[in-house]
């Protein structure tokens, strides 16, 4: 595997300001210019005065000089590196936080992205807030409401980069500017054409100290369908999986089997509010019965994910979990199928949509295509193996979500159905990070080179 990339792209196109700048040392020598150091004629490094002919008076004091100067630039860089290292870990640990917070709007804030923001004075968090629906307040504005007074002076942090335009609601800039905020930290600019960094710029512009570039690449992964909306770089496709330690879907072929605890569950939920479908193929389908909607999110959700069958012959039964609910929902299938089946699934609420065939069955690129065309822009794509095969082979995919759980099932159902993907060293794509979910680990992975178009947006706007 190419690990991990994200952080280190990260690192080369988003310097911090104010973090990872060497040590600026001022060494006061007398009246006039900082001196500027030089080697004299006798080879011995001295500092160069401005003033004409005191040379020979400056090169007497050298050796002690160039000693005292050593160690103040010695422990001056000691400092800033050490301050350096906490603020980064400190921006970190907030921004992580903001993010969490961000996931409270998911299935509520499109078309909209979901964001967090915090408060934080004296390193520590005083207030917080998230955008909780479209056309709602936004997360700042809320976390400055909850921050009162104690906003003045103190760091924001925000998920995406606040707005500097009237929406539905007036610029967050202009509210982060009369709260008094002294610094604010940002992962990456928001590409909505109508940001797009001037909300970074004008906060610049005001003197506000901005910190641009912790923490993008998870941030954007948060937001993926919204970056790729906004920047018109087509649908999304998010490929998920549940594997047991030892690679395996289930434990036999025909069964259903939970692999992840419950906090994976619950993430993998909020993960389907963000997108507009959830595709699985016909054996999940008959096999699991799978609801693919977002119950164990507290609050609900505005509008659940459209459940979506990768069908080529019409296996679906007409009467399922979706249409005993009258929940809609969609049967990709291939040209040639029975019409009396495609009628009796869509008197029940589905809509049969029909594809070109490729590889194992239905064309997995022609069915992104097709959603997309019938509102589904971001497709979270969750198995079974052989679904996912397809889509890995053929590149349709845009970020890959990975939950192992800590036990293995032993024979079973793997993962992969080719050789070649069958190990992780072989993983087609770059590990970006990786987070204990419960006793489960979650690795997120993306497509290189659907994430190169983002990774060269990032680095032309990076702030
Ligand atoms: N652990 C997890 O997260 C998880 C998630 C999902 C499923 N599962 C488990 O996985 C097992 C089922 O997975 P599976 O791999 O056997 O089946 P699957 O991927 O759910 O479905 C595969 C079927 O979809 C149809 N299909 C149509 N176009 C396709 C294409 N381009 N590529 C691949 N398939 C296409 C094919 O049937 P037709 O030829 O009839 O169209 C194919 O046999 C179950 O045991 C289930 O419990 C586990
Ligand atoms: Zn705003």
């Amino acid at each position: 595997m190419e690990v991990p990339t994200g952080g280190i792209a990260r690192e080369r196109n988003f310097r911090r300001s104010g973090a990872t700048p060497g040590p600026t040392v001022k060494v006061w020598m007398g009246e006039g210019d900082l001196p500027a150091l030089a080697l004299c004629g006798t080879g011995r490094a001295h500092a160069r005065s401005s003033r004409p002919g005191s040379h020979r008076n400056n090169c007497r004091f050298i050796p002690q000089l160039i000693e005292k100067l050593f160690v103040v630039v010695l422990i001056q860089r000691q400092d800033v590196s050490a301050n350096a290292h906490g603020e980064a870990a400190l921006d970190r640990e907030f921004m992580t936080r903001a993010l969490q917070l961000a996931r409270l709007g998911a299935g509520h804030a499109w078309p909209n992205p979901i964001v967090g923001a915090l408060v934080v004075s004296a390193g520590r968090e005083v207030a917080s807030g998230h955008h909780r629906r479209f056309g709602d307040a936004h997360a700042e504005v809320l976390a400055l409401d909850g921050a009162g007074e104690r906003a003045r002076g103190a760091t924001l942090y925000v998920s995406l980069e606040p707005c500097a335009h009237h929406g539905h609601t007036p610029p967050c800039v202009d509210r982060i500017l009369a709260a008094g905020i002294a610094r604010v930290v940002a992962p990456a600019p928001d590409p909505d054409a109508r940001v797009n960094g001037r909300g970074i710029a004008r906060l610049r512009e005001r003197g506000i100290r901005v910190d641009v570039g912790g923490e993008a690449t998870a941030a954007v992964l948060e937001n993926l369908g919204y970056y790729r909306q906004r920047l018109g770089l087509g649908p999304t496709v998010t490929l998920k999986i549940a594997a047991s330690a030892d690679g395996m879907a289930a434990r036999a072929r025909g069964q259903r089997d939970d692999v992840t605890g419950a906090a994976a569950r619950r993430e993998v939920h909020g993960l389907r509010a963000l997108h507009d479908a959830v595709v699985v193929g016909v054996e999940t389908a008959l096999i699991d019965r799978p609801r693919l909607d977002c119950r164990l999110l507290e609050g609900g959700v505005d509008r659940e994910p459209m459940p979506v069958v990768i069908d080529t012959h019409l296996r679906t039964e007409a009467d399922n979990a979706w249409s005993r609910a009258g929940r809609p929902f969609v049967v990709v299938t291939g040209p040639h199928v029975d019409a009396e089946r495609a009628r009796a699934i869509e008197a029940r609420g589905g809509r049969v949509v029909d594809c070109g065939l490729a590889g194992a069955g239905v064309d997995v690129r022609q069915v992104v295509t097709r959603l997309a065309g019938i509102g589904c822009e971001r497709i979270l794509v969750e198995g079974g193996p052989r679904l996912l095969g397809s889509f890995l082979r053929a590149g349709a995919w845009d970020a890959l979500w990975w939950y192992r759980s800590p036990a293995g099932f032993g024979p079973g159902v793997p993962w992969f159905d080719d050789a070649a993907h069958a190990h992780d060293a072989a993983w087609p794509g770059r590990l970006v990070d990786e987070a204990t979910v419960g006793d489960d680990v979650r690795r997120r992975i993306v497509n290189p080179r659907s994430w190169e178009q983002i990774a060269a947006w990032l680095s032309r706007s990076g702030g």
